[in-house]
């Protein structure tokens, strides 16, 4: 049987909403949907651990039939080649994503001319979240409650002083 497996990669430190409205509307188009966390990723240091994030991402997806939570490290294209998978899924929100995210397909199909990329939109209500925007706001003692899952907002309390 034809069946497509996907990769969605990412930092999501934390999940928002806003990847979890992609994996909803991805997991209705492929058949597996694999979360992947970058393990060794530059963007600084993180405020929450990899299992922790891990964690969070298990939980929030679990009414999802088919998808799963993993970490990576090395490149997308070697661990999408383990995994057996034939498309990595991205989110764009605005015109100002584009051309990161296009940098990254296009690197992604000089390494591996087989793996397509495949980008869909989320939600309006959420194209302006980003977890660097979640973690700013929260610290500075804003309601981010509409914009993460629950279960984040509180992993969020446990770990960040908030000023509210
Ligand atoms: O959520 P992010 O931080 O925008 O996700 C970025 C991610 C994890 C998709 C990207 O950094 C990545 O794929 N890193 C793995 C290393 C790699 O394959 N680099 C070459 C792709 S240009």
């Amino acid at each position: 049987m034809h069946t497509v497996k996907a990769i969605y990669p990412g930092t999501f430190d934390p999940l928002t909403n806003g990847h979890l409205d992609l994996i909803a509307r991805g997991s209705k188009i492929v058949d597996q949907l694999v979360v992947a966390i970058l393990r060794n990723s530059e963007k600084g240091t993180p405020l929450f651990t990899v299992p922790e994030r891990e964690e969070m991402i298990t939980e929030a997806t679990r009414s999802f039939g088919n998808v799963s939570v993993t970490t990576f490290d090395g490149l997308l294209v070697d661990f999408a080649r383990q995994q057996g998978a034939k498309a990595v899924l991205r989110g764009i929100r605005a015109i100002s994503d584009y051309e990161y995210e296009f940098q990254m397909a296009m690197m992604n199909r000089k390494l591996d001319p087989e793996l397509e990329t495949l980008f869909m939109m989320p939600a309006e209500k959420y194209t302006y979240v980003s977890s660097r925007l979640i973690k700013g706001v929260f610290q500075l003692g804003g309601d981010v409650s509409a914009l993460v899952p629950p279960l984040v907002v509180e992993r969020l309390k446990a770990k960040v002083p908030n000023r509210l």
